[in-house]
């Protein structure tokens, strides 16, 4: 089959993966209503270019928290890649990242060590779950910024985990022999269990407040989708904001990130940058949600479907893929450049 947008991937890595692994990426909470919804939000929403502005090729480049990256695009932090590409995991992931020039957020839960994605040399942050233990959570911060990650993104969208129903009906508790959390190995962690993440249901702003105390780093919380918990954050000397309801696998039934991007924006006011995550498949989803104020977007499962099709040239595929798609929906929107685009060039569509 010959691949040509990112949904095609989707096909290749459904053909290859085992199919319970393939479910547990693809899948969301209960229902899934959420996992559609990201999608469908997108095309809700009409691009309206301009014409006639002389922009040339626009150019892709941006800044994000002092970090460089050669596209609005941000691998998404996703767990255990071993299981789409058994041989290296993650460290494929991080070579195309690092190759393509764009930043990579590294899980926590991730199949090989955080020192060991670091090696492939990208801009790489780490995400964290607080832990319940704070010396255990301050020893994974020390290990992220000795390892050179660039930035936090503390996800606070899971005091829980959501309620995971193709998990249940294919029994997958278990990860396979020789694929487990890397990073949280030897410290009395049952670190083969898919679902019996460590969390901390009485995560408060105090944690982000200690945090701030513990790390440089620039703080991102990841998983905002209320205009004043966005606030909050600001007045907690919180950095940066990802606009997400973690691919619809939490609560189910909340509203598309995309669509929770604008009021988000108002509340912030440009104080921090806003990444927004969720159902972003096209070059035309990347467009809609830099005009409607986010200064780059991640993307989750194309990556693990690029990855589980091809390794890291899957993954590389993926990438250029995009951003070929997103330069011409630039060109194609008048814009020069990915902050060349203004709020009134995104409609609903059927709206005037
Ligand atoms: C298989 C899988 C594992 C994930 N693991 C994590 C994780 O460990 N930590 C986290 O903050 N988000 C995690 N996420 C959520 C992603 O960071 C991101 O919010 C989501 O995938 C974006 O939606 P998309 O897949 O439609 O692009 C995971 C998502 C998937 C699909």
């Amino acid at each position: 089959m010959r691949v040509v947008n990112l949904r095609d991937f989707e096909d290749v890595a459904r053909e290859k993966l085992d199919p319970v692994f393939y479910d547990y990426f693809a899948s969301g909470a209960q229902d899934e209503v959420t996992v559609a919804a990201n999608e469908a939000a997108y095309r809700r929403l009409a691009l309206v270019p301009r014409i006639l502005r002389g922009a040339g090729l626009p150019s892709l480049a941006t800044r994000v928290l002092g970090c460089a990256a050669s596209m609005p695009v941000m691998l998404a932090p996703t767990a255990f890649h071993r299981l789409a590409w058994p041989s290296e995991g993650e460290a494929a992931t991080a070579r195309a990242a690092r190759d393509a020039g764009v930043i990579m957020i590294a899980a926590m839960l991730s199949t090989i060590t955080v020192e060991e994605i670091a090696a492939a040399g990208g801009t790489l942050w780490f995400q964290l779950y607080v832990q319940p233990d704070r010396g255990f959570t301050e020893s994974l911060v020390r290990r992220a910024e000795a390892a050179g990650c660039r930035a936090l993104v503390v996800t606070v969208d899971s005091p829980a985990l959501g309620r995971n129903e193709r998990g249940d009906r294919n029994d997958f508790h278990d990860l396979p022999p020789g694929v487990f959390c890397a990073n949280l190995r030897g410290d009395g962690w049952s670190n083969g269990h898919v679902r019996q993440v460590v969390l901390s249901p009485e995560i408060s702003w105090s944690h982000v407040e200690w945090l701030r105390e513990v790390t440089r780093l620039p703080i991102l919380l990841k998983g905002v989708l209320h205009p004043e918990d966005a606030r909050l954050a600001v007045e907690n000397g919180v950095d940066g904001l990802i606009v997400s309801n973690h691919g619809g696998r939490q609560l189910d039934t909340t509203p598309a990130s995309i669509d929770r991007l604008p009021v988000i924006a108002d509340a912030v006011a440009g104080r921090v940058p806003l990444i927004v995550d969720g159902g972003v498949r096209r070059g035309t989803d990347v467009v809609k949600a830099l005009a409607l104020g986010a200064s780059a977007v991640a993307i989750g499962r194309p990556v693990l479907w690029g990855l589980a099709a091809d390794g890291s040239e899957g993954v590389a595929a993926v990438l250029a893929l995009l951003r070929r798609e997103i330069e011409n929906a630039l060109t194609l929107c008048g814009a020069a450049s990915a902050g060349d685009l203004g709020r009134d060039q995104v409609v609903r569509q059927g709206m005037p």
